[in-house]
């Protein structure tokens, strides 16, 4: 099995590249490292069924092989970079898509498209279930990511229906865990980093807006598990137990045991009070559910920062990826 993954040098995509390794998959990893880092990738670099090509999917794919599976998961994902990288957010979810379904119909190829729950905008309905149609600004600070995915959404079905494209289509809610970019302004690094520097934890408005925070090893169990199934429609994949972005700041500082103070600041416009997914589908179609609690995943996550921020206190290395990072 030959498979493609774009965005494969990212947080998500290094993590999946890494369960389909496991798997005995061949895996070719297409990044430029817009948000992404050869890091990520330090631990299999060397793996001979992995190779990573350096490449900007705006310039159009690179030469490939023919593949079997293909994961889409090039994207900036974090508001602050898919702000800074609007015209590239907006070209990579629709014109890499096209050119991704393009070498599916060549290759009879299964195509997985890593939307999200921002396809649902600043909902209304609560949880979100798919059947729900979102509600969503197509002009707002947010659109560039949103108004996006929803077009390869669309893309996905026409290919689906034209072509016969076997498609699947992942909705990811707020995922985090080990090799998040330190410094890519999610809500979970922040506070991480924040509280391992002793710096003040930054909440914007008042703390009381929830989110649900879904590990990553769970996330890609759920992709696994979507991609191997036979449903071509979107499903949503997150966790879906709620917590107050004031809890989270509460629950990283004893576990970073960390003494640092909670700093208030204006609320974004358009920053979603309250998103929570319906995982019905995801249970009953993939027998799926997310197995690591928060407190268990910020443990593991706050371990790797440490790594990457400070080395192995105990034998003062840092590990490979560690030190790739440091260097890259
Ligand atoms: N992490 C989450 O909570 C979350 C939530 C919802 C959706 N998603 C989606 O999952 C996917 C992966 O997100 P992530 O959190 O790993 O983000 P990430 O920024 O860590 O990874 C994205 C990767 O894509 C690469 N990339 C971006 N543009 C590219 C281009 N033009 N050419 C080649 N490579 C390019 C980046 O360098 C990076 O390595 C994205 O599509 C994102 O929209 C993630």
């Amino acid at each position: 099995m030959t498979t493609l993954v774009t965005g494969g040098a990212g947080f998500v995509g290094s993590h999946l590249c890494e369960r389909l390794l496991d798997a005995g998959e061949t895996v070719i990893a297409v990044d430029n490292m817009v948000t992404g880092s050869r890091a990520n990738v330090a631990d299999f670099l060397g793996n001979p069924r992995f190779s990573l090509i350096q490449h900007d999917l705006l310039q159009g794919l690179p030469e490939l092989p023919k593949v079997d599976r293909i994961f889409h998961m090039a994207s900036p994902a974090s508001p602050p970079a898919y702000q800074r990288h609007a015209i590239a957010t907006l070209r990579v979810n629709a014109e890499t898509t096209r050119q991704l379904l393009d070498i599916a119909v060549r290759d009879g190829a299964r195509l997985l498209f890593s939307s999200t729950s921002e396809v649902y905008g600043d909902p209304l309905d609560h949880p979100q279930r798919e059947d729900y149609r979102g509600h969503v600004s197509s002009t707002g600070p947010r659109s560039m990511y949103d108004e996006s995915k929803r077009y390869a959404e669309a893309l996905m079905m026409a290919y689906h229906d034209a072509h016969g494209v076997e498609t699947r289509i992942v909705r990811i809610f707020n995922t985090y865990g080990p090799r998040m970019d330190p410094g890519d302004g999610r809500v979970v690094s922040n506070f991480v980093v924040q509280a391992l520097r002793g710096e003040a934890l930054t909440i914007y408005g008042d703390g009381s807006q929830t989110r649900s925070f879904q590990y990553i090893d769970d996330l890609i169990e759920g992709i696994f598990r979507l991609m191997n199934s036979d449903h071509h429609l979107p499903v949503n994949i997150g966790n879906p137990n709620e917590f107050t972005v004031l809890e989270l700041a509460e629950k990283v500082l004893r576990i970073a045991e960390s003494t640092s103070e909670v700093h208030f600041l204006p609320l974004p416009p358009d920053d979603p009070v309250r998103r929570r997914p319906d995982i019905t589908l995801a249970r009953d179609l993939l027998d799926w559910q997310p197995e690591i609690p928060l407190e268990e995943g910020l443990e593991r996550t706050v371990e790797a920062f440490r790594q990457v921020l400070f080395g192995d206190q105990r034998t003062g290395r840092q590990s490979p990826a560690a030190q790739s990072r440091a260097i890259s």
